[in-house]
Parts: structure tokens; C-alpha cells; sequence
């Protein structure tokens, strides 16, 4: 039996493994979700039938319940889900992941009081399950909306740094002395649960995708350890693959967005209210609106455009719309390519996955790097739905919130449309001076209202 569950383990490890590496690539990232969570779904029913549990088979029925509860709540959540909420999602299920290794954790402690390793696996499971449970639940209601204003302590930095120095000395009580007290077993886990909350409330909007990416990680890194407890491989792999890609994407958001990990973690970016403009004049200049006809006009005798996504393009579902102009342009003679961003939209590869959606060629999809020297021979950017990825404060203004973030150079284009329904900010909440560059028209209004009117208007040409 413990052979056949062993050789089940490592079917699924490979699975795990190869799962992940199908991940990289838009085109068979589908496939390698699929292959890893069949893998997940195999260790879990071999663990169940072949594990020699010495359980009631009423406990087997309420096993499978929960299986099949959890599974159909699962499926509904992600087929419903929007794409704009996926992180929502993601930080949402991250959470459980780390309840999860808690209640492990708790249901093992006390079980090898006098063994140091297992004690010492044990608190590092509830201590980094219960802060990633809670930091996660923080980060979903702020991204959600429902945490709207940051409750930011004075020298929160300090407090929380205090509260985990409290969480290590504690947790190291417990290995030194065996103690086995309920009650302070379950004041550590209020002390990590508390600490979660600290660690994430601070954090500013701009920043949740790094955090979430790195709580994903904290939860693989507590997977991994309640499968020390258990000497079972599958959850020690399965967790170290989660911890290190969690890790790896945190590092790549980080350097995209120019920034250290401690700065995100305990700058605070993001949280301020910077100041906005509130109409279509400021002392940085005129804004200049332009109309479908005239875009149409621009579009239709250029040479090179290069279309610019972001957030708002996802909003407006507008994926379709943008590629049936791309097509519509090429078969005049334009040449068309999307630049992207690696943080526009709100996920990692979110306008990758969006423009796939629309059966976008991936030839088309140029990266920041690769495309920043296009943009002075490009006759027209079309920047739709996108806003911070293209403020040039990222540049020029040292007090501006993403001053050093990389972003795409459209201001180097002849010609810069952009599409937005107002003047109200981007992400990080600050005005734009690309929208009072000479070179700048606004064509105001819903992407995909828009982008269809143009097609409409190309059509007619
Ligand atoms: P944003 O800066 O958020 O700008 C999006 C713009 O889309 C807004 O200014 C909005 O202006 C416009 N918009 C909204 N709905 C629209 C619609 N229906 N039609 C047309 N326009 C619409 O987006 P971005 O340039 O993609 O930058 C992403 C930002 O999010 C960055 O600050 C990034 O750090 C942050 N972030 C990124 C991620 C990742 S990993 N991708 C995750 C979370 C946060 P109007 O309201 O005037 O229309």
C-alpha cells in the first residue's frame, strides 16, 4: 500500500514540476494547471485510500462531503470570477493555504512535546499559516474595496517588527520548556494573526500584487512545513515549488516597478493621497480632445502603430474590440503591435492573458525593453485604458510616488491618442503630465464604445 502511495507521490511531484514549468507560457499555461492540479487531485485521493488512517468510515464520508463542497464552492468562485478580480481571488485562496497549515499545526501540537525539531515545525506552521491567513483576508478586502482607508499606526514599522520578535521569543519558549498550555498555544496564534493584519495594512494600493505574491509564498513555505511534520514528500515539494515561484514573481514585480522588497514591504507607497487634477486645465498645460473621425483619419494613413493596454481595457472587456482593430488596420497597410507593460492591468500578465483571450498573436506583444526604442519611429500610440504605465513623473518628478518605475516611452511617438472617460487617475491615484503633452489628444470614453466606433469609422474609409 505505502508503495503504491509513494510511487502516487511521485507521479504527482512530476506533475507539480512540470505543471509549473507549462506556467511560463501564455500558450500552455491552461494545460499545466490542468496537469498539476490532476496530480493534486491524485495525492489527495491516494492519501485518503491508501494512507493506513485508522479512521471511522463515517469520518471517510464526512472527508468526501467536504471534498465535494470545497470543490464545487472552488469551481463556482473561479468560473464566475472577472479577470479584474483575479487577484481578489488569488490572495482569497492564498489565505485558506495558510488556515490550512495552522490547523495542521494545531492539531499536531502537543502530539511531541519533548521533541525540539517537531515543536520547533510546528510553531513555524501555525506562526506562518495564521499571518498568512490573516494578511491574506487584509489584502483581499483592501483590493476588494471593502478596507477602503489605511489605519496607519504611528511607527508601525516598529510595532510590527516588535510583534514578530515577541512571535520568535514565544515560539522559542515553547521549544525550550515542552510546554504544552492550550492557552498560550492559542495566544501565539492570536499574536500572528494580529501581526498579518500589521504587516499588510500599511501597505499601499500600487503594492498588494507583490504582497500577495509573497504571502503566496509564505503559504507554500508553511505547506512545505507541515509536510516536515507529516515526512510527507508531495506537500514538502509541492510547498517549496509554491514558496520559491511566489518568491521568483515577487523579485520580478519588484524589479519591474524599480524597487526593493523592504521598500514595498515598509515604504507605504502608494497610500498617500497624492494630489489630482479635477478638469482639463492645469498649469502643466491645455489637454486637447480629439473625436473618433479624426483618430480613424490618423490611424488608417499611418505607417507603424503601437496600442498601449491597460487596466481600463480590461474593464471595458474591450480585448475583442482592440483586436479586430489591430486586424483591421493591418489589412490597410498599418503595421500594428501591442506594447506591455509587466505591471499594467492588476495581475502579472494580465494584459497577456487578456489579449490571448482575443486570439491576439503573441508575435504581436512586444515587452517594455523591446519596445521602448520603437516609439520614436511609431506615427501613433494608442494608449487605451492605461495610465500609470505611461507617466513620464516616473522620470522627472523625484517626489512622485513611482519615481523610478520604468515605463513605456510613448511620449517618444509622433503622434500619442489616448483613450480614458475622464481626467481621474490611474492606480497610484496621480495626475498624468503625458495627458498635456503637445503631442497628446484624449479620446474620451469607454474603450470598447470607443475602439467600435473606430472600427466603424476605419470600415467606412
Ligand atoms: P491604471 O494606472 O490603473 O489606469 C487605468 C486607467 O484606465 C484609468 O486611468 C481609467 O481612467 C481608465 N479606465 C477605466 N475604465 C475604463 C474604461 N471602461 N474605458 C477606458 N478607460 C478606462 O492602469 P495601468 O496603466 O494599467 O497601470 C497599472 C497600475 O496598477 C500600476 O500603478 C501598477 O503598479 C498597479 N498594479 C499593477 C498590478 C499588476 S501586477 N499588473 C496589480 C495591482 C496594481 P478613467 O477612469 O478616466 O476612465
Amino acid at each position: 500500500m505505502m508503495i503504491t502511495l509513494d510511487i502516487i507521490y511521485l507521479i504527482a511531484t512530476i506533475t507539480f514540476i512540470y505543471g509549473l514549468k507549462l506556467l511560463g507560457h501564455p500558450e500552455t499555461a491552461k494545460k499545466g494547471n490542468l496537469i498539476a492540479s490532476l496530480g493534486m487531485g491524485l495525492a489527495i485521493i491516494g492519501t485518503i485510500f491508501l494512507h493506513n488512517l485508522i479512521i471511522p468510515t463515517f469520518v471517510y464520508s464526512l472527508i468526501i462531503a467536504a471534498i465535494a463542497v470545497g470543490s464545487v464552492i472552488g469551481w463556482l468562485m473561479a468560473v464566475k470570477v472577472q479577470m479584474t478580480k483575479m487577484p481578489e481571488l488569488v490572495s482569497l485562496f492564498n489565505g485558506f493555504g495558510g488556515a490550512s497549515a495552522t490547523i495542521i499545526g494545531l492539531v499536531e501540537f502537543g502530539k511531541n512535546i519533548g521533541n525540539a525539531s517537531q515543536t520547533a515545525t510546528t510553531m513555524a506552521a501555525i506562526i506562518i499559516g495564521s499571518l498568512t491567513f490573516s494578511g491574506s483576508v487584509v489584502a483581499w478586502g483592501k483590493l476588494n474595496g471593502r478596507m477602503k482607508s489605511l489605519i496607519r499606526l504611528p511607527k508601525y514599522n516598529l510595532i510590527n517588527n516588535l510583534v514578530i520578535l515577541g512571535l520568535i521569543i514565544f515560539a522559542t519558549y515553547f521549544v525550550m520548556s515542552a510546554s504544552n498550555s492550550q492557552m498560550l498555544l492559542y495566544l501565539l496564534l492570536i499574536g500572528a494573526l494580529i501581526y498579518g493584519v500589521l504587516f499588510v495594512i500599511p501597505i499601499g494600493g500600487a503594492d498588494m500584487p507583490v504582497v500577495i505574491s509573497l504571502l503566496n509564498s509564505l503559504t507554500g513555505i508553511a505547506a512545505a512545513i507541515t509536510g516536515v511534520l507529516y515526512s510527507n514528500m508531495v506537500m514538502i515539494v509541492g510547498g517549496i515549488l509554491v514558496g520559491s515561484a511566489g518568491l521568483i514573481l515577487t523579485f520580478a514585480m519588484c524589479k519591474a516597478m524599480n524597487r526593493s522588497i523592504s521598500n514595498v514591504v515598509f515604504g507605504a507607497f502608494g497610500s498617500s493621497n497624492a494630489a489630482v487634477g479635477d478638469g482639463s486645465q492645469s498649469e502643466k498645460g491645455d489637454i486637447r480632445s480629439t473625436t473618433i473621425s479624426d483618430v480613424a483619419i490618423l490611424m488608417n494613413y499611418s505607417q507603424r502603430v503601437i496600442i498601449v493596454p491597460g487596466y481600463g481595457l480590461a474593464v471595458a472587456q474591450a480585448q475583442h474590440a482592440i483586436h479586430e482593430l489591430e486586424q483591421l488596420l493591418e489589412s490597410r497597410g498599418v503595421q500594428v503591435k501591442y506594447a506591455i507593460h509587466p505591471v499594467a492591468g492588476r495581475m502579472p500578465g494580465h494584459m497577456n492573458v487578456l489579449l490571448a483571450e482575443s486570439n491576439v498573436s503573441y508575435d504581436k506583444l512586444a515587452e517594455m525593453d523591446d519596445v521602448n526604442p520603437e516609439f520614436k519611429n511609431t506615427d501613433v500610440v494608442f494608449v487605451v485604458g492605461a495610465n500609470d504605465v505611461v507617466n513620464p513623473a516616473a522620470h522627472n518628478d523625484a517626489s512622485s510616488p513611482i519615481f523610478g518605475m520604468p515605463i513605456l516611452e510613448v511620449a517618444d511617438a509622433k503622434q500619442i491618442i489616448v483613450n480614458k472617460r475622464s481626467m481621474n487617475p490611474g492606480y497610484a491615484g496621480i495626475e498624468n503630465e503625458l495627458f498635456y503633452n503637445p503631442k497628446t489628444s484624449m479620446l474620451f470614453g469607454d474603450a470598447k464604445k470607443c475602439i467600435q466606433e473606430l472600427i466603424n469609422e476605419v470600415k467606412n474609409m
